[in-house]
């Protein structure tokens, strides 16, 4: 699927954000590898801590309904400039893969293209959980 597609996906998944407390509005579309499209929105709550980012919703679709291969998220927002991932997002994607292609979008015609290992550099993950015997188990 062209990312322009995929952009328009999450700018229409923005319109379901629950952004009361921020007024900042954020939508996401994620693409699997074998070509199905999961979006996201923003929900917050009035227990700040409690938010979910537009790109956890979208993932987290995902996994639940058995889909791990993730190939691209499409971020977009309703600020002029481009929107990335937070560093809890960043982290989550990573679980999914180190070459998951992030599309920051400021419309389906000017966005940016970068790879999840650019953007959280040195990151933890199952493998630093495997050099103390713990970590990541397969089919679970
Ligand atoms: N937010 C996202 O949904 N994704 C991002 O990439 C950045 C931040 C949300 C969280 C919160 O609802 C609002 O934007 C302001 O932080």
């Amino acid at each position: 699927m062209p990312y322009e597609e995929l952009i328009k996906k999450a700018i229409k998944a923005k319109q379901y954000a629950y952004a009361p407390y921020s007024g900042f509005p954020v939508g996401a579309a994620l693409l699997t590898e074998e070509g199905k499209v999961y979006t996201g929105c923003n929900i917050e709550c009035a227990s700040y801590g409690a938010t979910n980012c537009a790109e956890r919703t979208a993932i987290f679709k995902a996994v639940s309904e058995g889909e791990r291969n993730i190939e691209a998220i499409a971020v977009v927002s309703s600020s002029d400039d481009y929107t990335y991932p937070c560093g809890i997002c960043r982290q989550v994607i990573m679980e999914f893969g180190n070459k998951i292609k992030i599309i920051a979008a400021r419309s389906e015609h000017d966005y940016k293209v970068h790879v999840i290992d650019d953007l959280l550099p040195d990151s933890f993950s199952s493998e630093d959980l495997k050099k103390t015997g713990g970590g990541y188990k397969d089919g679970i």
